[in-house]
């Protein structure tokens, strides 16, 4: 594309990618020695992909973003997701428009790569609520005093014998260079069998690259979960940015492996769910469990999203919904949502629909597909409309909070 003198379009192999390190640099500070090699592989890789856009101002690249392969996890169901992420324009061209251009032509390729749904991490709303995503789910994180895991809370004595105290976790075993498939199988299990919603998982090479293969990450695998942990602040802190257990046997066993730990590290930092069982395997009131990110969401297709989402089996809904969307008209229009038996569908309304609709506009249906409250979207302006005694049953519905551990 080409306008105003910007031409916007996907990398190729044959562009140099230093003034894509350079612009890198400089928007958001020096990439530690170390850590160079991984990270110009994985823009290499978003190169070959197709999935990183410069703008470029007679040849010269003023502003890049890109995109990641992902699948997002709703209710047991998951569906493609395009993650967002690296966007940045040259400090000197920076309030003129050349974002927006930027993201308005990543929106429409990522549309025409037929992704639902799409996230990112902002560290500024305006230019990504005027294209129509809206804050929608959180990167939780707890602090944990290591000594404070030596000995967890017992099962319930009043239970048989307690799920998971004295069990070993099935399958647990260090990971090893070429897990990376097994690893996004794995997790994709856990999340359904969860019935969580918001976490992706990444293409089986992302998932090695990012959790498995560095040797400063330390990795385990069971048949129902995955842990990946280092060593932050000497050795003062352990990171835990990976930790998705799908049993009280492996929840119970990464905690342990967390806590051996205890003789040197002061704390475990650890993204979790935000309901994660630790907060109930701790003997004392040890933790402090906080949002330490938001996330924004756009539905690319709201029809396709909906569609593809899971919901909880004994949710009911049917209402009509006005929706306008600018960036994406073909979201724009009068439909029908109707939810029952787990699954949700968007049809156009037909005939005169009577009645009045719930008006939302692109960043209200994400909020309300992450779980806002619709009470919450009303008092923000996000909502309007419609018929308030259907507000509690849409709650029931999507019911929040959504959460990622994934930080890109
Ligand atoms: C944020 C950034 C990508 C926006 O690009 P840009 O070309 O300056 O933005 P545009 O001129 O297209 O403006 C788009 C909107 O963003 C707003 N905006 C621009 N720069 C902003 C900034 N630094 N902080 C907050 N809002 C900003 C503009 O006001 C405009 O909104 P409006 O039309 O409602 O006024 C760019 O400023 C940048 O690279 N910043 C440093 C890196 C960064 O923070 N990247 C975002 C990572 S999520």
């Amino acid at each position: 594309m080409t306008g105003s003198g910007l031409e916007i379009r996907p990398f190729t192999r044959a562009d140099d990618l230093e003034p894509e390190f350079a612009l890198r640099r400089r928007a958001f500070g020096v990439i530690p020695a170390g850590d160079r090699p991984r990270w110009q592989a994985s823009v290499q890789a978003s190169v070959d992909a197709g999935e990183i856009f410069g703008a470029f101002d007679g040849g010269r690249l003023v502003a890049s973003a890109r995109y990641f392969r992902m699948r997002q996890w709703w209710h047991g169901r998951s569906m493609p997701m395009a993650g967002v992420a690296g966007v940045k324009v040259a400090p000197e061209e920076r309030g003129r428009g050349v974002g927006r251009a930027l993201m308005t032509e990543l929106l429409a390729e990522i549309a025409r790569h037929g992704y639902p749904v799409s996230t990112l991490y902002p560290s500024t709303l305006p230019i990504y609520r005027s294209l129509g995503w809206e804050n929608a789910g959180g990167l939780y994180e707890a602090s944990i005093p290591a000594r404070a895991l030596t000995a967890l809370a017992g099962p319930d004595p009043a239970l048989d014998g307690g799920a998971g105290a004295g069990e070993d976790a099935a399958g647990l075993r260090p990971a090893e260079i070429g897990d990376g498939p097994a690893a996004v199988e794995v997790l994709g299990r856990v999340y359904r069998e969860l019935r969580h919603r918001g976490p992706n998982t990444r293409l089986p090479a992302d998932t090695a690259a990012r959790w498995l293969d560095d040797e400063d990450h330390f990795a385990y695998v069971a048949d129902d979960g995955i842990l990946s942990y280092r060593w932050s602040d000497g050795h003062q802190e352990l990171r835990a940015d990976l930790l998705a257990a799908g049993s009280a046997a492996t929840s119970r066993a990464f905690w342990r492996i967390l806590s051996s730990h205890a003789s040197l590290a002061r704390t475990i930092r650890v993204r979790l769910a935000p309901d994660d069982p630790v907060t109930w395997l701790l003997r004392e009131p040890d933790i402090a469990v906080g949002r330490s990110e938001m996330w924004m969401l756009r539905l690319v297709d709201a029809a396709q999203a909906i569609d593809g989402r899971g919901f909880p089996a004994n949710a009911a809904v049917a209402v009509q919904l006005e929706l306008t969307d600018a960036a994406r008209p073909g979201n724009s229009g009068r439909w029908t949502l109707e939810v029952g038996s787990g699954t949700g569908k968007l049809a156009p309304a037909v005939g005169t629909a009577n009645g009045s609709a719930l008006r939302l506009g692109a960043r209200g249906i994400a909020a309300l597909f992450a779980g806002v409250p619709v009470a919450t979207l009303r008092r923000t302006g996000l909502a309007a409309g419609g018929d308030v005694t259907a507000d509690e049953a849409l709650d029931c519905a999507f019911c929040g909070p959504a959460y990622m551990t994934d930080y890109f």
